[in-house]
C-alpha cells in the first residue's frame, strides 16, 4: 500500500482529486468506482471545479457506484443515487446514462444484487475505484463479519453503522436497515484503488488497515493484498501510524 499523509481534509481532498483527474486525463472512457459518504464530498467539489474549468472532462467516463440503501428510489433525497446527483454528478458534464448505482427501489435482492453484478462486469470493473473506510473498517457496506464477500449482495446494517449514518436522516430510525453493496472480491477487481481517510475517529480503523491482520473483521485490511491501492490520509487519521 502506498499512504500519502496530507495535512487537513482539504489537502486530502485535493490530492484525490488529482489522482482521479490523472487517471480521467490519461483515459478518457474511465471506468470509475464511487463511493458515498463524507469523507469523498471534498474530491468531488474540486473535481467540478476543474470540470468546469475545462480541466477534467468526465463526458467519456462510466461509473460504478459501491452500494445503496435496499428500499428508497432514486429520487429519494436519502439515496445513494440522489446523493451522487447532488454532490457530483449535476455538477459535472458526465452523461448520466453511465452512471449506475444498485437498484434500491428493486424488493428483489437476488435480482437487483445480480443484475448490478452483471453489469459492473460488462463494463470490465473499475479501472479506478474510490472508497471511504468506516469507523469498524468496513468498505462499501461490507461489515465486519466472519468471511469476506464476494459479488453484489444484501447487507443488515450494523447498529454502529446506522448510528453513523443517522446524522443525515431526522433521526435514527429513518435509516433503513438493509442495502445492496458491491462484494469485496468485486472491489478487490478493480485496476487500482484510492481509499479515503479524514479525522481522528477513522484512526484505528486505519491502523487496522494497513499494519493490521487480513481479515474479514476488518475488510479494508484485505487492501494490504492489492496490487495497486493507495490511501490518501490526513494526520488526524494517521495518528495511530506514526512510521507511516
Ligand atoms: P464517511 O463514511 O465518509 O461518511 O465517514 C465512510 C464509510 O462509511 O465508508
Amino acid at each position: 500500500m502506498r499512504i500519502i499523509r496530507t495535512k487537513d481534509y482539504r489537502d486530502m481532498s485535493r490530492k484525490a482529486a488529482n489522482v482521479i483527474s490523472a487517471q480521467v486525463i490519461l483515459k478518457p472512457t474511465s471506468v470509475l468506482g464511487l463511493a458515498t459518504g463524507t469523507t469523498p464530498i471534498g474530491t468531488y467539489e474540486q473535481l467540478a471545479e476543474w470540470n468546469h474549468k475545462g480541466d477534467c472532462d468526465f463526458s467519456q467516463v462510466s461509473t460504478y457506484n459501491l452500494d445503496e440503501y435496499r428500499g428508497l428510489t432514486h429520487e429519494d433525497p436519502q439515496s445513494y443515487h440522489y446523493f451522487m446527483r447532488q454532490n457530483f454528478f449535476d455538477k459535472i458534464n458526465i452523461d448520466l446514462a453511465n452512471t449506475h448505482v444498485p437498484d434500491g427501489a428493486n424488493p428483489n435482492a437476488d435480482e437487483a444484487c445480480s443484475e448490478y453484478d452483471r453489469i459492473v462486469r460488462e463494463a470490465g470493473y473499475p479501472d479506478l475505484q474510490l472508497l471511504g473506510i468506516g469507523r469498524n473498517g468496513h468498505i462499501g457496506f461490507n461489515e465486519p463479519d466472519d468471511h469476506f464477500s464476494k459479488g453484489t449482495h444484501c447487507v443488515d446494517l450494523t447498529e454502529s453503522t446506522i448510528q453513523a449514518n443517522s446524522r443525515l436522516f431526522d433521526n435514527a430510525d429513518d435509516v433503513p436497515r438493509q442495502a445492496y453493496t458491491m462484494g469485496v472480491q468485486t472491489i478487490m477487481y478493480a485496476r487500482s484503488i484510492l481509499i479515503l481517510a479524514s479525522g481522528p475517529e477513522k484512526a484505528q480503523a486505519v491502523y487496522d488497515m494497513c499494519f493490521g491482520p487480513v481479515t474479514p473483521q476488518c475488510p479494508a485490511s484485505i487492501l494490504q493484498l492489492h496490487t495497486s491501492c493507495t490511501v490518501i490520509a490526513d494526520e488526524a487519521a494517521l495518528a495511530l501510524c506514526p512510521e507511516a
